[in-house]
């Protein structure tokens, strides 16, 4: 088997690429070690940035996004039982935010991409890469019993964290810089219209909460745990006693609604990024090259940045045999990817419990919480960081 780019993983960043080469007619092959069915409902990020969704709308993929996402001008910090609004819109010339849950774009993008003939294998199995640094690297996957070979002009790693393309890369070449947090997400959906028409990030003194949406009638929300925390000990009266309390006003105005919930889950949170996000003919995107913390709601948008920087890169190289791109495409992504790493351990920093003896950095939180809620410069820091900044402004060296 042949192709152009060889790419692992079907999640956003494999299957946006796949679908951005296609409309520069270049070809490729996206191998998936889960089934569709899966991918299709792995519930995951919710926040799409403004350059993420105009990327979907102007690639072909906005139609069934702006007919159910819900654009959002707006966002609570909630704490000491008060709320104050971040104006997202007014502090950044009008830029918004859009709800639409990555399994939505994970859907659209399949049937898009099935649609357009590509080739997707799904429960691929035992997948290895080789000849990384020659012009024909390839990649070896099992699949329906049968063990097959994908030689390739290039592999894109998009396989996420736990994926073997990262670690395909040889001792020395890579320097990992790593981030653990000691604490963790519980996420439910509830079958539940919204108790605010706005996300709403709380600092409560037995941990942080997070008020999320999916549609008019579902909502995604989330509580600090343990970053080990055994599901199991959480039952729904539990998640909703602790979810009221966290979120409770100080002059009983806000009241949140429950319903049923029928998805729970928990999540580590972690910061980690590898330099370079290149070796040889491997290119890394997305999640196989970093992980941010969620409170920054950045981990899809970065994912979909890069692609739409290797698309290009890919672009010229397959085009004219230019490879600047191509050599410059991991310093430029890490010029992002470090802006956004700050952004998402500042709000993990400002919004969650950390140690109950540290008086000190409780009181410094506090106050940033004020600062922030108060001054329009740094409530705009807030917002312009949230929204999105442009790609030019993130990437110019
Ligand atoms: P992934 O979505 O991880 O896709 C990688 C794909 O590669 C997967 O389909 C995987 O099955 C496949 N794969 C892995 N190994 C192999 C292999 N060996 N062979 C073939 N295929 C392979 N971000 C937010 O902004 N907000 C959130 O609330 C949020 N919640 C999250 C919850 C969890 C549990 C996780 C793990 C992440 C969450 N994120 C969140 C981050 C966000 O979802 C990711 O940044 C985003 O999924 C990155 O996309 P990706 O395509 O790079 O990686
Ligand atoms: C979500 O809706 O899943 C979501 C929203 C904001 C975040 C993280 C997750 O910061």
């Amino acid at each position: 088997m042949r192709t152009q780019v060889g790419i692992v993983g079907a999640g956003p960043a494999g299957l946006l690429l796949s679908h951005l080469l296609d409309l520069e007619g270049i070809e490729s092959v996206v191998l998936e070690d889960r089934s569709r069915e899966y991918v299709e409902n792995r519930v995951r990020a919710g926040v799409l940035e403004q350059g993420t969704v105009e990327l979907l709308t102007d690639t072909g993929l906005g139609d069934r996004l702006h007919r159910e996402a819900l654009v959002h001008r707006g966002l609570e910090l909630r704490f000491d039982g008060e709320g104050h609004r971040i104006d997202l819109s007014g502090l950044t010339d009008g830029r918004t935010i859009t709800i639409y849950g990555q399994q939505e774009v994970v859907k659209d993008l399949i049937a898009a991409r099935l649609g357009a003939g590509g080739d997707i294998r799904f429960e691929v199995e035992d997948v290895a890469l080789d000849g990384l640094t020659t012009d024909v690297p390839s990649i070896a996957f099992t699949h329906d019993g049968e063990r097959h070979t994908l030689e390739c002009a290039v592999v894109a790693g998009c396989d996420g964290f736990h994926g073997i393309c990262r670690k395909a890369i040889p001792d020395g070449v890579l320097t990992a810089y790593d981030r653990t947090y000691p604490f963790g997400w519980l996420g439910i959906l509830a079958r539940v219209g919204p108790s605010s028409d706005e996300l709403v990030y709380t600092n409560h003194e037995r941990g942080f909460s997070l008020l999320s949406v999916r549609s008019p009638e579902v909502c995604r929300m989330y509580l600090q745990c343990e970053p080990d925390e055994d599901i199991g000990e959480w039952s729904d009266d539990r998640i909703w006693d602790e979810l009221h309390t966290r979120t409770a006003t100080r002059n009983g105005d806000f009241t949140l609604k429950e319903g049923p919930i029928f998805e729970k889950g928990v999540a580590a949170l972690r910061s980690f990024v590898v330099e370079p996000m290149q070796h040889g003919r491997l290119f890394l995107a997305g999640d196989a090259a970093h992980i941010v913390p969620a409170t920054g709601a950045k981990g899809l948008n970065l994912a979909v940045a890069d692609v739409r920087r290797l698309s290009e890169a890919l672009a010229r190289f397959f085009g004219s045999g230019d490879t600047d791109l191509l050599e410059g495409y991991s310093d430029a992504c890490l010029r992002r990817v470090w802006r956004v790493q700050h952004f998402s351990w500042w709000m993990t920093s400002m919004m969650h419990r950390f140690d109950d003896h540290d008086d000190f950095q409780r009181q410094v939180q506090r106050s940033e919480l004020a600062y922030v809620t108060s001054s329009r410069a740094a409530a705009t820091a807030l917002a312009e960081n949230y929204v999105g900044l442009p790609i030019a402004t993130l990437e110019a060296g």
